[in-house]
């Protein structure tokens, strides 16, 4: 189902306490704040998941940011899409542009990493986006193209219901240069088309797009005010809870 979103990805930082202080400090604002039926989840890593779980109040939930591809066994280090749920985590990112960069996760094992996230009750967030060198030679709209179909096409109508598409050109991630509203929401739209000629309307306009890449409260309004932006999966603003909710209020 389409919603307003906004996912904050904390990526590899803070310990087991300064995670746990910044759940306090998120559960804070939500009590003072009238969000206005968006739905907020936290991406923690999985030292947090547990407690994060257990001290997040509505309407924070709480995500993953990672799962393995396969369901158990002799995979040193992973941590399974079970485990997760486990937890009471009920979200779970994947495909982030940082696991395809640096530790090669290729369409193939995220395929499976969405499979094991549905299969035990996940909801993935899938993440899709070009490199610079992509968008400067006007090829932005065939990679992510190739990106939904390698890894998320596959899926029934019913299990690509339970997934959220995040938007993340590379180039904007990190780098306080954000898309501006007009890129963002050409190719959102470009999302919705392709998702609608795979599947149909119905199930194009029922998936909610979020936008990564430098989203603050400064530039939030203007880029979620546009038709196709459902939202935003925000890393750096994420890790501060006034700026997190400066975007969160922005809808
Ligand atoms: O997953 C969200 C992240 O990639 C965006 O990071 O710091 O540009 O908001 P940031």
């Amino acid at each position: 189902m389409r919603r307003n979103i906004v996912a904050g990805n904390w990526k590899m930082n803070n310990t087991l306490d300064e995670g746990l202080n910044l759940i306090k400090d998120i559960n804070v604002n939500a009590k003072k704040t009238d969000v206005k039926g968006v739905q907020v989840i936290v991406a923690t890593p999985f030292i947090h998941l547990a407690k994060a779980v257990e001290e997040a109040i509505s309407p924070v939930r709480i995500a993953a940011q990672n799962c393995a591809s396969e369901e158990s066994g002799a995979y040193t280090g992973e941590v399974s899409a079970k485990m997760i749920r486990s937890t009471g985590t009920e979200y779970v990112i994947i495909g982030h542009s940082e696991r395809r960069a640096y530790y090669g996760e290729t369409d193939e094992i995220l395929t499976k990493k969405v499979d094991q996230a549905i299969a035990n009750k996940l909801y993935p967030i899938f993440c899709i986006g070009e490199v610079l060198d992509d968008r400067e030679n006007d090829k932005h709209f065939e990679v992510v193209e190739n990106q939904l179909k390698n890894a998320l096409f596959h899926l029934s109508e019913k299990d690509f219901g339970r997934v959220i598409l995040a938007y993340e050109p590379v180039w904007a991630i990190g780098t306080g240069k954000t898309a501006s509203p007009e890129q963002a929401q050409e190719m959102h739209a470009f999302i919705r088309k392709v998702v609608a000629e795979k599947y149909n309307d119905k199930i194009a306009d029922e998936v909610s797009i979020l936008y990564g890449g430098s989203m603050k409260p400064a530039n939030a309004k203007e880029l979620v005010s546009q038709a196709d932006v459902d939202g935003g999966l925000i890393g750096g603003a994420s890790l501060n809870a006034d700026d997190f909710f400066g975007i969160i209020t922005a809808f």
